[in-house]
Formats: structure tokens, C-alpha cells, sequence
């Protein structure tokens, strides 16, 4: 059998990869994950929208798809996820009449929803994101205004979590976000995470999305906020990560000044440096790195392929379009 990713890895921690219900179906797709991934996620299968369209129906299809790939095969199944302000079904926040429904209903709501999801998968989806990207990236603000915080105030959060330790006491539970290394929003989230952990909410672990750059963020950077999260006495995942080539970052307004400059070989080679420095620093926090999971499985597609500019190709991953192995990869395998 040919040697992948995680076995370099077996000793450090599981790696991952986001996955459609459709690239199972392919088979060299299928190949390329079993060779070198030991975790999945769903990249969309079992966030609300897809996956509860409606209050009295939920659509298990994608994500049953998955689940039974994985334990089919004995990979690691991480759920993504249970609380986020995108992808939520039009239902959720309204009442027939199309009015905001109060704090009580919407509690009630997640409540079925956590229960039902967590449950169904019991046993077989290892960790949670259970709420993802609750922290403002505006400076003055704490948490980000969603119609879960206009309705509930902060208290979803911590209700989140309670949620789904109830449907599965042995789910390793996430706090998800990205720029979590970035030190400006990283108070932020460190102090919604020790007000969560002092209160005694059980969230166990904290998900770095890893949406980088061949510039952001430095070893420095991202070794620090490692630490300052382990202090707090809990596990840390990169959940979704991927280098992008362009320098904009996941800003709109920023973003075009690079055009669609392809992937020259000096791209090549600074995102090659990029991803060996990443995982040099996930190697040294091996004590606290449970997981590394990338978002998207080759240069083939990408959820960047759109963002933040409509239409402009991105080669974040370490695999290319035809499934081949990239010097990104050659770097990450080599220590
Ligand atoms: O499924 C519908 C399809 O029926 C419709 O015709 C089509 C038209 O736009 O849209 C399809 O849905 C799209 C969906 O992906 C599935 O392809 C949505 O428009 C699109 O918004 C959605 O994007 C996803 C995005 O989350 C939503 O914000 C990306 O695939 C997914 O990679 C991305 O993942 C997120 C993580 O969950 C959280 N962290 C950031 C990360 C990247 O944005």
C-alpha cells in the first residue's frame, strides 16, 4: 500500500479532509482520500440549511453518505457544524407570520435540532464544531451581531454546548472560528472561551480554521496562539486549512489588485515554504494538536476558487487538479 499523509503523521495527530457527498462517488477521488486522510468533515452535508430545510424534515442523505463512507473505511469523523450564522434555514428565526420568534422558541428549535443531529450520529462523529464563528471581527464589539445574538444575547452559546454534550457526553465539543491567531481578534476569543470554561460550559477544544496565506500568518504568530489557547487547559484542531496563493486575505475589498495571476513556480515554492513552516509549528505542539483537517481535497476545487473574488482560481491545497501531489506536499511529508 502505498505510504500517505497520515502515515508520515501516525505518530502526531489524524489529518483530514472536507468532503462532498458527490466526491465519494468518484473513484479516484475516493483513492486519493483513502490513501492520505484518516478524518473527514462534510463540507456543507450537515450544516442546518442542507441539512434541516425544514422544521419538521431533515434531509440525512449527504451526510448519512459520508458517516458510512468513513466507517466503512475506519476513518475519524468530524461534525461541522451545529451553530452559525450562515447557511441557516430560512425557518429558523421566523414564525408563520414572518416575525422574529422570541428567545424561548429559538432555543427551543436548536435544541431539537442539536439533539436530533447528535444523536442520529452518536458514536460515529467523534468531535463537534458546535458553534462556529461567534466572535465580531469589528474591534469595538464582542460578539458578532447575528440573529442568534439579536434573539438570544450570548446566552446560545453556552446553551449550544450544553445541547450537544446532552446528545453525546463522549463528543469532544469545538469553539470554530478563523483569525484566531491574529492577535487583535484572539482576545476576543480567549475571553469568550475562559468565560465559557469558568462558567463550566463543556466545550473542550478550540477549532483554528487555518484559512492562510503564502504571507499569513508567521510561525510566531501562530505558535503563540497555540499556546495561549493549551493554557487554557483545552485541545486545539486546525479544522479547514488551506494556503491560499493570493495575498488579499479573505477580504472583498482587498481582494483583485493580484488578478488572476496563475501559479507561477515562485508560488509554487513560497506556498511550498508556507505549509512546511505550519507544519513544523503543528509538529512542536504535538502535545496540544489533535487534529488537522484541510478544507477541500485537491487544486481541482476549492471554496476559493470564488472567494473573495467571483471566478478567480486558487491553488490552496496540496494536491493539483489531476490528483497529483504538489511540492506543498513533498514539504509537509518531509521532517
Ligand atoms: O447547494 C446549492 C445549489 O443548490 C445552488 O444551485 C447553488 C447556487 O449558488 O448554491 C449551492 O449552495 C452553495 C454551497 O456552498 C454548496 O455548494 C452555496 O451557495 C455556497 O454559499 C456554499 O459555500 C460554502 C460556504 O461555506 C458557505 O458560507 C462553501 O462550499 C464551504 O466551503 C464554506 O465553508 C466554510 C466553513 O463552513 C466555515 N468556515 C469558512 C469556510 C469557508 O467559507
Amino acid at each position: 500500500v502505498e505510504k500517505g499523509l497520515k502515515d508520515y503523521y501516525s505518530s502526531y495527530f489524524p489529518i483530514g479532509v472536507a468532503v462532498t457527498p458527490q466526491q465519494l462517488k468518484d473513484s479516484a477521488q475516493r483513492r486519493l482520500i483513502l490513501t492520505h486522510f484518516n478524518s473527514l468533515t462534510a463540507e456543507n452535508a450537515m450544516k442546518m440549511g442542507p441539512i434541516h430545510p425544514q422544521e419538521d424534515r431533515y434531509e440525512w442523505t449527504g451526510a448519512d453518505a459520508i458517516v458510512n463512507f468513513a466507517v466503512a473505511n475506519g476513518l475519524k469523523v468530524r461534525g461541522h457544524n451545529l451553530c452559525w450564522h450562515s447557511q441557516v434555514p430560512k425557518w429558523m428565526f421566523y414564525d408563520k407570520a414572518g416575525n422574529l420568534v422570541t428567545k424561548e422558541v429559538l432555543l427551543g428549535r436548536l435544541k431539537e435540532h442539536i439533539k436530533a443531529v447528535v444523536g442520529r450520529y452518536k458514536g460515529k462523529i467523534y468531535a463537534w464544531d458546535v458553534v462556529n464563528e461567534a466572535v465580531s471581527d469589528n474591534p469595538k464589539e464582542f460578539l458578532r451581531n447575528s440573529l442568534w445574538y439579536q434573539i438570544c444575547g450570548e446566552d446560545f452559546i453556552a446553551k449550544a454546548f450544553e445541547y450537544a454534550h446532552e446528545a453525546d457526553p463522549k463528543a469532544i465539543l469545538f469553539y470554530n472560528d478563523y483569525n484566531t491567531e491574529s492577535p487583535e481578534k484572539r482576545q476576543r476569543i480567549f475571553k469568550l472561551l475562559k468565560k465559557l470554561i469558568d462558567a463550566g460550559v463543556p466545550v473542550h477544544a478550540v477549532g483554528l480554521q487555518g484559512h492562510w496565506s503564502i504571507k499569513d500568518p508567521s510561525k510566531e504568530m501562530l505558535g503563540a496562539a497555540i499556546q495561549q489557547y493549551a493554557d487554557l487547559g483545552i485541545k486545539v484542531q486546525v479544522t479547514e486549512l488551506d494556503v491560499s496563493i493570493y495575498t488579499d486575505g479573505n477580504i472583498p475589498e482587498n481582494a483583485g489588485a493580484e488578478g488572476a495571476s496563475g501559479f507561477s513556480p515562485e508560488l509554487q515554492k513560497l506556498q511550498a515554504n508556507q505549509y512546511a513552516n505550519f507544519f513544523q509549528i503543528f509538529r512542536q505542539y504535538k502535545g496540544s494538536i489533535t487534529g488537522v483537517t484541510f478544507w477541500n481535497l485537491s487544486d481541482r476545487y476549492s471554496w476559493l476558487d470564488n472567494f473573495p473574488v467571483r471566478g478567480r482560481k486558487n491553488y490552496p491545497l496540496l494536491f493539483d487538479k489531476d490528483l497529483q501531489p504538489k511540492a506543498a506536499y513533498w514539504n509537509v511529508v518531509k521532517f
